[in-house]
């Protein structure tokens, strides 16, 4: 037998396939596997039951935890009356469109009975984001937290927390939901506000008959607790404090921004964003009061409700006996149209923008887009009466564009090459007739509808200007954009001026969104990077003004070259 042993080139070549697998688990991340049932459970609330859509019978819904890095299935399945599709908010979804969810946008919704599988990565993002139902307004109980860690060994750039503890605002209605946007779609009215807003699905003591399903924090002293903080709420932005505590605001949108200190965080629907709270030395039983209550700035009637939770700090058990109730203290919030402490507070957000999180803000610009977002006004169809002012139909549009919902969807449409009867390309680029937007309206602006959109080319960088209008009233708005995140690099009131505020504008370290307030009665300019192939839906969050079509869409074509391009629909991509 030959004395050379095959062994040291054996060990060498399982080391070396060892430590490629390695390093490929460690860059390609885990699955992780989800199921969500979607089926109805009765929840009683404000002592009356109500039947809701729920995910698994969870309300709120289920939270989706991963790691940057990881993939995420999530086998979705439709056991109710309703059409559903779920919208993973915030997720970049790159190269992986036929996952983003969107009703129409990017996919036909999942009719009764029938399954979807959300395929996706997490890429490049890490903080609290959340998922929600994207048709109609079945999002007001479908909803749920997104929680992504950083990749296994990368440590938060704050001090890690003792405990992490999400806590998503909702908002309550007594009557079925469904039922009232079709009424007030039909009529041409406002739909009737919210009866509640939730902290965690639990509406607070403030409410009658609700003492009972009160959200509360335990929490022990000298502690530090991440809140990762999600506004799910229908069609309200929330102020949001604790009473004798200071927050530091650590990361907004998935993304880690410079820290700062607060006793009062504004939430706009669509938007999260994580704080740290240091517990102080309190007695044990000192409670403090939770509470989170509108910033409304439009015309319209609004929920001017509170809800509220309870900090509750720890009480060792052997001295449960002699519990001395403490009166609870109630924080100070601004009032329901405070924006001045609004627009204070957006500007302190800002991208951390450090060696290993740098803010790749755009720094040349391809294309322009200015864009108007605003209520407006539709006449009343012949032979009917109306519930909008004067007997008309309220409206909103994009440059007085007010998007029509198309009967198939978006993005099979453009893949196939298809877009003949389903959408055009002629979304303007600036307002079809400029006016004093922010003063005195003129009194002749009648709304178009349409399926129109913008097409980009792969890689395009582009600025857009979005313009608060005063039609109807002043209103900020939350506007969302899919598939992308954004730099806000510039906010001012009144109208945009295009000479002077762009000398203004902050390229270093703008806040890194997928959502922003256009400020009421004033404009907001963004930035972002168009790298990723598909149809990206962008609307304001505010449900109400998506319903009455403040929405539009963005096709990116695909790149030249193979890992540019938007691969093919899973087979079990629903129908129409
Ligand atoms: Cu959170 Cu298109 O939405
Ligand atoms: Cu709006």
């Amino acid at each position: 037998m030959a004395s050379f042993s095959l062994k040291p080139f054996f060990s060498l070549v399982i080391t070396i396939w060892l430590s490629y697998g390695l390093a490929l688990a460690k860059r390609a991340g885990m699955t992780r596997h989800y199921k969500f049932d979607i089926k109805m459970k009765n929840v009683t609330r404000l002592c009356q039951t109500k039947n809701i859509v729920t995910v698994n019978g969870q309300f709120p819904g289920p939270t989706i935890t991963a790691r940057e890095g990881d993939r995420v299935i999530v086998k979705v399945v439709n056991h109710v009356q309703y059409n559903v599709s779920i919208h993973w908010h915030g997720i970049r979804q790159l190269r992986s469109g036929w996952a983003d969810g969107p009703a129409y946008i990017t996919q036909c919704p999942i009719q009764t009975g029938q399954s979807y599988v959300y395929n996706f990565t997490v890429t490049g993002q890490r903080g609290t984001l959340f998922w929600h139902a994207h048709i109609s307004w079945l999002r007001v109980t479908l909803y749920g937290p997104i929680v992504i860690l950083p990749k296994r060994g990368v440590p938060y750039p704050f001090p890690q927390p003792f405990k992490e503890v999400p806590i998503i605002f909702g908002e309550w209605w007594k009557a079925d939901t469904e039922t009232i946007i079709n009424t007030a779609m039909q009529t041409g009215g406002a739909p009737n506000i919210s009866d509640a807003y939730t902290f965690n699905g639990l509406p607070g003591p403030l409410y009658n008959c609700s003492s009972k399903d009160t959200f509360k924090l335990k929490v022990k002293p000298g502690k530090t607790y991440l809140l990762r903080l999600i506004n799910a709420a229908l069609n309200d932005e929330l102020f949001f404090s604790i009473a004798n505590h200071n927050l530091t605001v650590v990361e907004a949108d998935a993304v880690y921004v410079k820290p700062f200190k607060t006793s009062i965080v504004l939430i706009t629907p669509g938007q999260t964003t994580n704080v740290l709270l240091k517990t102080k030395h309190h007695n044990p039983n000192a409670t403090f009061l939770i509470a989170a209550q509108p910033y409304a700035t439009g015309p319209a009637a609004f929920d001017n409700s509170t809800s509220a939770g309870i900090l509750e700090y720890h009480t060792p058990s052997n001295t449960t006996k002699k519990i001395k109730k403490f009166p609870l203290s109630k924080p100070k919030l601004p009032i329901f149209n405070d924006t001045t402490f609004a627009t204070s507070f957006i500007k302190k957000i800002r991208s951390l923008n450090s060696a290993n999180f740098p803010a790749k803000v755009p720094q040349k610009v391809d294309k322009h887009y200015f864009f108007t977002v605003g209520l407006g006004l539709n006449p009343c169809p012949k032979n009917r009466t109306c519930q909008g002012p004067n007997n008309t139909m309220l409206t909103a549009s994009v440059n007085n564009v007010s998007f029509v919902m198309p009967s198939s969807a978006l993005l099979q449409a453009h893949f196939s090459n298809q877009s003949k009867g389903v959408y055009t390309t002629d979304f303007p680029a600036n307002p079809q007739f400029k006016f004093n937007y922010t003063g005195t309206p003129p009194n002749n602006i009648m709304v178009t509808s349409g399926t129109k959109v913008v097409v980009l080319p792969f890689n395009t960088t582009v600025e857009l200007i979005m313009q608060d209008t005063s039609i109807i009233g002043a209103e900020s708005h939350p506007l969302h954009l899919h598939g992308f995140n954004f730099f806000v690099v510039g906010q001012g009131f009144g109208n945009y001026k295009s000479k002077t505020d762009p000398a203004k504008f902050n390229l270093v370290d703008p806040a890194e969104r997928n959502t922003v307030g256009v400020p009421s009665g004033g404009w907001v300019a963004i930035r972002f990077l168009a790298d990723n192939p598909g149809v990206w839906f962008m609307h304001c969050h505010l449900e109400v003004h998506t319903s009455w079509g403040l929405k539009m869409a963005w096709i990116v074509m695909d790149g030249k070259h193979r890992h540019q391009k938007l691969p093919p629909p899973p087979s079990d991509l629903p129908k129409c």
